[in-house]
């Protein structure tokens, strides 16, 4: 009797740690992955400029975008880093788009601040309705990211980074 259940116990924390392993493997597979295709696809309501704070990325996932408000501008960001196809969060702390794969780094308007990356971050055609006063994106074309060297919105972090130094 008290061997089965030591067995037993043996067993389930085998198992428990398999199932704990996979789903953090799962996990980092998830957000680390290239994507294939960043956006949906389609034109995606994303409501009224008022729901986008100046000085805020916006996630939408139901558009699969940031909507980036530069406190002058707003924009529909993809989210694919135009290096290798990570997905790139906003990192609130820094106020930059912060690619967790090799560092490439871009700031609230989405241009080329440092790392591999060729350019900024793409973009997609962003429109205002004026009777209804909500924002759409079309995401079926994609309008290719600033150069390197384009300096916009110049600003400094504004406070540390979301990548741990090496
Ligand atoms: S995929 Fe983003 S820096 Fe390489």
């Amino acid at each position: 009797m008290t061997t089965t259940r030591r067995r037993f116990l043996r067993s389930g924390w085998k198992l428990g740690g398999t199932i704990l392993t996979a789903a953090a493997g799962w996990t980092t597979y998830e957000s680390l992955r290239p994507l294939v295709g960043s956006a949906t696809g389609a034109t995606v309501e994303l409501g009224t400029p008022s729901n986008y704070a100046p000085g805020t990325a916006t996630y939408v996932s139901a558009a699969r975008l940031f909507v980036a408000n530069t406190g002058s501008f707003l924009y529909a960001m993809s989210q694919k880093c135009p290096h290798l196809g990570c997905r790139v969060p906003f990192c609130e702390s820094s106020g930059q788009f912060e690619c967790p794969c090799h560092g490439s780094k871009y700031n609230i308007g989405g241009e080329w601040i440092e790392g591999p990356a060729p350019r900024g971050l793409d973009r997609f055609a962003l429109t205002l309705d004026s009777k209804t006063g909500t924002l759409s994106a079309d995401t079926s074309t994609v309008i290719v990211g600033p150069p390197r060297g384009a300096k916009q919105f110049v600003t400094p972090a504004k406070g540390p980074s979301c990548i741990p130094k090496a």
